[in-house]
Parts: C-alpha cells; structure tokens; sequence
C-alpha cells in the first residue's frame, strides 16, 4: 500500500474498507484467511499513528442487524492477530460507532458492526447510497480500500465513500492486482486454468475470456456434468443446468478450432445419495460417459486426477477456482486435493499458481495444505472471477477518480 496521497496519517482517523467476510460455524471462525490479509495495512496504518476504524460485512443480511451476522467475533479474532485491543461499535454510523471513534487515541484501532446491518450499504438507489456513503465519511478523515473481495460492488463503503474522502489503495487490493495481471497480461506459459464448483453459469465469462488466453483449460467439479451432457452422455442424478447445454457445446467447439485443449475428467466418483449427516457414504468410481441413472455425481475419480496431476505438470501459470467435488466430505475430497497437490508442484518449480476465491481457499486450507505452498490465495471468489472476466471493478476504478 502507498498511503502516501493521505500525507502524515498520524493523528488521522483512517477509515478502512477490508473484506472480513469469513465462514463461521455459530460464533468459531471456520477459516480466517481474509483477517489474516487484511493484518497488514490495518498494522501499517497503526503504526503510522493513525487512528483505524476498520468496516466490512459478514454475510448477506438484509438491511437490518441480525445477531448471527455480528463481526463481534471478527473483532476478538482480530485483537488476537494484531496483538492489541479492538474496539467494536455496536452499530456503523451511531451512537456506537461515534463514541467508539471518538474514543480512539493514535495508532488504535477499532471495528464497527456489519455494514449490511443499513440498507443504504447496498441500495440501488443512489441518493440513499450516498446518504449513508455522507455518513461513513464524516467518521475519518480519509479512506483506505482493502477489501479486495468487494471490490466489483458499488456499495456505500466500497465506491461512493472514495467518492467523500481523500483515498488510497491498501496493501491487499494492491497485491491481489498485481497478481491477477501476471494471469491476464502476457502471462508466462504453458498456461492452465482449472475450473470447478457447482454451476457452469457462474464461470461463463471467465471461460469466455479465458479460452483466448489460456493453454488448457481443466475442468471438474459440479459443472462438469453440464458439459459431460453437452457431449452427449447421460449423468443419472447429478447437478445439470439444461439451459447451459448450448453454451457448452460452444465452448467445446470454439476450443477445438482455436487449439485451446479443454479437458472433462474420463472417470466420476458417484453415489445414489447426495452427503448428508444421517447417510454413509458409499462411493463407487465409474467411467464419465456410464454414469447409472440413479447416481450422482460428487468428485472426479482417480484417473482423471492423475490426468489433471499431469497436464498441470510443467504449468509456468496456473489459475484455479471451484472445487473439484464435495471436499467437505472425505470420500469425494481426492480430486480436490489432487489438484492442490499439483499447484504446490507448480509453485516449487518456479511456477505462479493461483488459488481464486473464498471457498476454494478455504477448501485447501480444510484439506490440510499451507498457504506458502501457493504462489497466491486471493481473498476474493467473485472479484478475481469478474477481474478474469475483464469486467470493469467499481470499486478500483473509484479510486483512480
Ligand atoms: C465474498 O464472499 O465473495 C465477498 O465477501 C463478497 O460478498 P458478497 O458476494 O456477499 O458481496
């Protein structure tokens, strides 16, 4: 981060938007990678003698507080990396919030309540977007934008607050950009871009962009039986978007005539049930083009994650995002942890491997694998997904006004 626009911050009060969205298992933190990312500028800041009133969301709540989206949690997780105290406010811009800034001496920190918990944060409407955006921004002096994974949302506290306050890039967003442009940019090749996760329709601009750009194009995960369909096999129970079968096959051929190989795993993890507390699983491997009526879907099979080992081998960049199977559940957990296997190969030979998105993070993080072992974990699933896609991120394009 290069907060040198803001002058001295010291004696400041530096409002920064980070992205804190974590999972949670009632008030544990499942996975604290996005704390852990967000440290850095928050630390430089303090360290700067800055006063930093951190804001961010959890969840999706609908314009009201509601206990189960509470950052109280995130703050005490928080505390414990910085290794100092942080205040929490009760709400975002009241009483709370006030006093909680005002009570602040240099290089503190605090952080205030879910910034959801308001109907302005994300309104369409962008007089009442602004009305609270006015808010945000008479609690600082300046704004410092961190939450790489909010970044392609034009919400109060990542686009029209920039828009109030003199503004600067922090640490994370700067980072996460200059990664995501080695992939887009005259990336180094061979180039490899593994693409999962449940629906085909999520990835449709990524893919659209990437057949351009990329070598290979791996793909697993539910999607896959949308395209194993497309090629004419039958996929018995699995996930299947009938209205993706045209778009499918377009890409399929279009790979074909530009040269770009796109490869479908030949074997499939199946089951009659999909993993739920009360049934044992009970998988079986079949070939992809004999998936029995009455099962589904939940991995790719061994074979086709020895194949994916290989053409990952030698990858100089690697882009991955989306599971390749139900990894929350051992049984149908190899094909993504494969995977994983192969990009830390790529990263110890020198190689950019990329993990994309908050799920697929925290699905190598579950399956035991260390952070070091990637070249990078981005933070974000939809704004690095949106960033490949070559859309325009409201919230980086804000801070070159
Ligand atoms: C994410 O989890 O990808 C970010 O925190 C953005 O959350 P959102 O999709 O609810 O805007």
């Amino acid at each position: 981060g290069d907060y040198s626009s803001l002058g001295d911050v010291a004696g400041k009060t530096v409002l920064v938007r980070s992205d804190l969205n974590v999972p949670l298992d009632g008030s544990d933190i499942t996975d604290d990678g996005r704390i852990r990312a967000s440290v850095p500028t928050i630390k430089a800041l303090a360290d700067a003698g800055a006063r930093v009133v951190v804001t961010a969301h959890l969840g999706r709540p609908k314009g009201a507080p509601e206990d189960r989206y509470s950052l109280a949690p995130v703050a005490a997780r928080l505390g414990e990396l910085l290794g100092t105290d942080v205040a929490f406010a009760t709400d975002t811009v009241g009483d709370s919030a006030r006093a909680t800034v005002d009570g602040l001496a240099d290089g503190q920190v605090a952080l205030l309540e879910n910034v959801r918990f308001n109907p302005g944060e994300t309104s369409k409407d962008e007089a009442e977007r602004g009305a609270f955006a006015d808010e945000l921004a008479s609690l600082a002096d300046a704004f410092v934008s961190d939450g790489f994974g909010v970044v392609h949302r034009k919400q109060a506290s990542v686009y029209d607050v920039a828009q109030r306050l003199p503004h600067a890039m922090g640490a994370l967003v700067s980072t996460e950009i200059d990664v995501l442009r080695r992939l887009t940019v005259e990336p180094e090749r061979p180039y490899v871009v593994v693409l999962g996760g449940s629906k085909v329709s999520d990835k449709l601009g990524v893919i659209d962009n990437l057949l351009d750009k990329a070598d290979k194009l791996l793909i697993g995960g539910g999607m896959v039986f949308t395209f194993l369909k497309a090629q004419g096999h039958e996929v018995g129970k699995s996930l299947l978007e009938d209205d993706q079968l045209d778009v499918c096959r377009a890409y399929l051929r279009r790979a074909e005539e530009s040269g770009v190989q796109i490869l479908l795993p030949g074997d499939i993890v199946v089951d009659t049930s999909f993993p739920s507390g009360d049934v044992t699983p009970d998988p079986r491997v079949v070939p992809a083009d004999q998936i029995p009526a009455d099962a589904l879907g939940l991995d790719i099979g061994p074979a086709s994650g020895a194949d994916f080992a290989a053409a990952l081998s030698g990858a100089r960049t690697v882009f991955w995002n989306g599971p390749m199977g139900v990894f929350e559940v051992p049984q149908f957990s190899d094909g993504t942890r494969a995977v994983a296997q192969a990009l830390t190969e790529v990263t110890a030979a020198g190689g950019l491997s990329v993990v994309g998105g908050g799920d697929s993070a925290a699905a190598v993080r579950s399956l035991g694998f260390d952070d070091a072992a990637f070249g990078h974990i981005s933070t974000g699933g939809g704004a690095s997904l949106e960033y490949l896609e070559g859309k325009e991120l409201p919230g980086i394009t804000v801070l070159e006004s």
